[in-house]
């Protein structure tokens, strides 16, 4: 890393931190506020705006959130990559439930009535398979895959399917949605950072455009790779191979 990389990557590291400490105080307040607003009668414009606040603050966490990782990831040493052996099928379900909740900490207030609404993930792994590798860089990796397939998706009821097989010499796991799918012209372009995807179709995207170039790097950092099967409209398929 040339000086001036190192220094972006420490002014980057510092930001996130200091954005950390307001951001958990405005989430905190607003939360406690919140919890009282049946007991103290507040109107329906104090407890949208209160929501609104807590809304917008949680999605901010996790945009510093991102960055951090993001971060963490690219001035990662491939030669220091801590490695154990990683029970898959645990992690993804782990993921799955973090990824699920933090999904409905920022959906809309009120569900629509009378329509179906909740994301399922599917996990095909047998509960033995273990891979080495960084248990957090694989977790961030597949959480990553995890919140594109809910959040590039516009249907109430989101089905995620994840695969996981050994190929003997590799191990795969893939992940499913049937959400927007990517067009080909912009699937060679969405590994660059900061590169998002904004039409009519997907409408205003949260985030940064930092979560595949994240997955990509932590898959060279182990010596793996990162691949897309896409159809728009129809959904896409992102897998991950690890050599074994
Ligand atoms: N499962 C998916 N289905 C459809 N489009 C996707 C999917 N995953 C990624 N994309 C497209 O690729 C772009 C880049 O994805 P990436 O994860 O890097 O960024 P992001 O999700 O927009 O933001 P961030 O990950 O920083 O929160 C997305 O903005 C979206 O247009
Ligand atoms: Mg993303």
């Amino acid at each position: 890393m040339t000086d001036n990389e190192a220094l972006s990557a420490k002014a980057l590291s510092l930001i996130s931190h200091k954005l950390r400490t307001p951001l958990s105080i405005i989430n905190g307040y607003s939360e406690a506020v919140l919890s009282q607003a049946e007991k103290e009668s507040f109107s329906p414009f104090t407890t949208k705006a209160l929501e609104e606040i807590n809304k917008q603050g949680s999605r901010m966490s996790l945009l510093v959130d991102k960055l951090m990782a993001f971060n963490q990831v690219i001035t990662a040493d491939s030669k220091n990559l801590e490695k154990q052996p990683v029970a898959l099928k645990e992690l993804i379900k782990e993921c799955a439930s973090k990824v699920i909740a933090q999904d409905e900490g920022v959906l809309p207030a009120q569900p629509v009535k009378g329509v179906k609404r909740g994301t399922f993930v599917e996990i095909d792994c047998s509960a033995q398979l273990t891979l080495l590798a960084n248990a957090d860089m694989l977790r961030l990796a597949v959480a990553e895959l995890l919140e594109n397939a809910i959040k590039f998706n516009n249907k109430m009821e989101k089905i995620i399917k994840v695969q996981v097989a050994n190929h003997g010499d590799s191990i795969s796991i893939s992940v499913r949605d049937y959400g927007v799918g990517i067009r080909p012209q912009d699937v060679s372009q969405i590994f660059e950072p900061f590169y998002q995807v904004d039409d009519y179709f997907t409408g205003q995207v949260s985030g940064w455009g930092l979560g595949l170039p994240m997955v990509q790097r932590i898959l060279n950092l182990h010596k793996g790779t990162i691949s897309v099967v896409s159809d728009r409209g129809l959904g896409s398929i992102f897998t991950l191979s690890f050599p074994l």
